[in-house]
């Protein structure tokens, strides 16, 4: 099943409108592969007649199936390690140390995608400060997509995904076998509270966040859109908070109020004092 530049245009701007992602002019093929089994399922025996549907219907679910099968959700466990290492010899002690007389912590991580990298921090604070268990922790973990988000609220990888990021003994102490697929314990699924939230759109009221991931999402942004989310951000991190990005990602040139900060070979961002 082919797509006419039309209806690829009509697909881009749909996309744009409902998550402020900017498709790049060559990525028809990737349009069509997506498409092509959605039609089929949906009935219809071209892609031209399913874009034709969309284009006289108000948003419904078939747009939103649309959409959701054109968000790239690529992630693993510990992408990147070096964010991971800032938290655990870095951040988390000095957090306990200042945040000693509220005892409370907050950690959101936006665009999770299917939670590989929320459930590592979760892990990540279960093995290494065990301390924070008696804390007030707010961890809120959020993403556009529904589907996603359902995927992660289980928790469930396939072996392949446990191999992305995980050692054996990681596997071991915190997965159960369930069918061909792998579940994280519930100990560290219940560490996570799962929201919907685009972050081109206006944001629920958060709590002030002392540390936040934001990987590897604002790369499909435009420059406009990368702004006003950053100046959102400015609102939600902490005076003293710190504001990780995708390793291609940065605040410079964008937004002046955040400095760049390394912890070894960890960049992550704060606002200027
Ligand atoms: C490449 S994944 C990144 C996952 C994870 N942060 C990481 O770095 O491994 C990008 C995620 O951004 C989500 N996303 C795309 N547009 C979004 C939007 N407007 N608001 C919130 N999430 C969005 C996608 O659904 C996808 O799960």
């Amino acid at each position: 099943m082919s797509i006419s530049s039309d209806d690829f245009n009509y697909i881009c701007q749909l996309l744009r409108d409902q998550t402020a992602i900017s498709l790049e002019a060559d990525k028809a093929i990737r349009v069509e592969r997506q498409l092509a089994p959605i039609a089929q399922q949906a009935g219809f025996s071209s892609i031209e007649e399913l874009v034709a549907l969309l284009r006289t219907q108000q948003p419904n679910e078939l747009h939103i199936q649309v959409i959701e099968a054109m968000l790239l959700s690529e992630t693993s466990f510990f992408r990147d390690n070096y964010p991971f290492e800032a938290l655990k010899k870095v951040l988390l002690p000095q957090f306990l140390k200042q945040r000693l007389s509220e005892r409370s912590l907050n950690i959101w991580s936006a665009a999770c995608s299917t939670g590989q990298e929320p459930y590592s921090i979760a892990m990540l604070l279960h093995q290494y400060f065990p301390i924070f268990a008696g804390w007030n922790v707010r961890f809120i973990a959020s993403d556009i997509s529904g589907e996603i988000l359902t995927r992660a609220r289980e928790g469930r990888y396939t072996q392949l995904e446990i191999h992305r990021g995980l050692t054996a003994a990681q596997q071991l102490r915190y997965f159960q076998q369930q069918d061909n697929e792998w579940q994280l314990k519930q100990q560290i699924r219940q560490m996570v509270e799962f929201r919907q939230i685009n972050l081109a759109a206006g944001w629920p009221t958060l709590p002030l966040m002392d540390i936040i991931f934001m990987r590897n999402v604002l790369i499909y942004f435009d420059v406009a859109t990368k702004k006003a989310i950053l100046a959102k951000l400015r609102q939600v991190l902490s005076p003293d908070g710190y504001l990780f990005l995708g390793a291609s990602e940065t605040t410079i040139t964008l937004d002046n109020s955040f400095e760049p900060v390394y912890f070894d070979k960890a960049l992550c961002y704060r606002l200027r004092r």
